[in-house]
């Protein structure tokens, strides 16, 4: 539970960061490594369109280049009505590390709700190559 405050804390500083300049719609993720260390991440826009990265992607790609490769747990904040969940993108990029990952989704209202990646994209994209 005090991990959870920590999460959301993280990730409501993170989302302070969101360069949306476009879309005007941050997003603040926070990534709970499995040796319990928190990475935070912000969704990067650019005039490329196409060239922008979540907030997810953004948090999971500083935790590995950290040298991290397995996480419990994930929150995602959005001030939405309702808590929004993580784009496919973001789930096929988080599962190739953490498929069991617990993600929680929240909104500024301090409305959550909780679900296991797998759960979210079921026959994930997976092969021995
Ligand atoms: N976005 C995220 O950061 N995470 C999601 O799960 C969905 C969308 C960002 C991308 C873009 O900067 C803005 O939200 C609008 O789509």
């Amino acid at each position: 539970m005090k991990m959870l405050k920590e999460l959301l804390d993280s990730a409501r500083k993170a989302r302070e960061q969101a360069y949306c300049p476009y879309s005007r719609f941050p997003v603040g993720a926070a990534l709970l490594t499995s040796d319990n260390e928190i990475f935070a991440g912000c969704n990067v826009e650019n005039l490329s369109f196409g060239l922008t990265v979540c907030a997810e992607r953004t948090a999971l790609f500083s935790a590995v280049a950290a040298g991290k490769r397995q996480f419990s747990g994930m929150v995602l904040l959005t001030d939405t009505p309702e808590p929004v969940t993580p784009c496919g993108a973001c789930r096929q990029a988080l599962y190739e590390f953490s498929p069991n990952l617990w993600i929680v989704t929240a909104n500024l209202h301090g409305q959550q709700r909780v679900y296991r990646l797998c759960q979210l994209l079921p026959d994930a994209f997976l092969a021995k190559i």
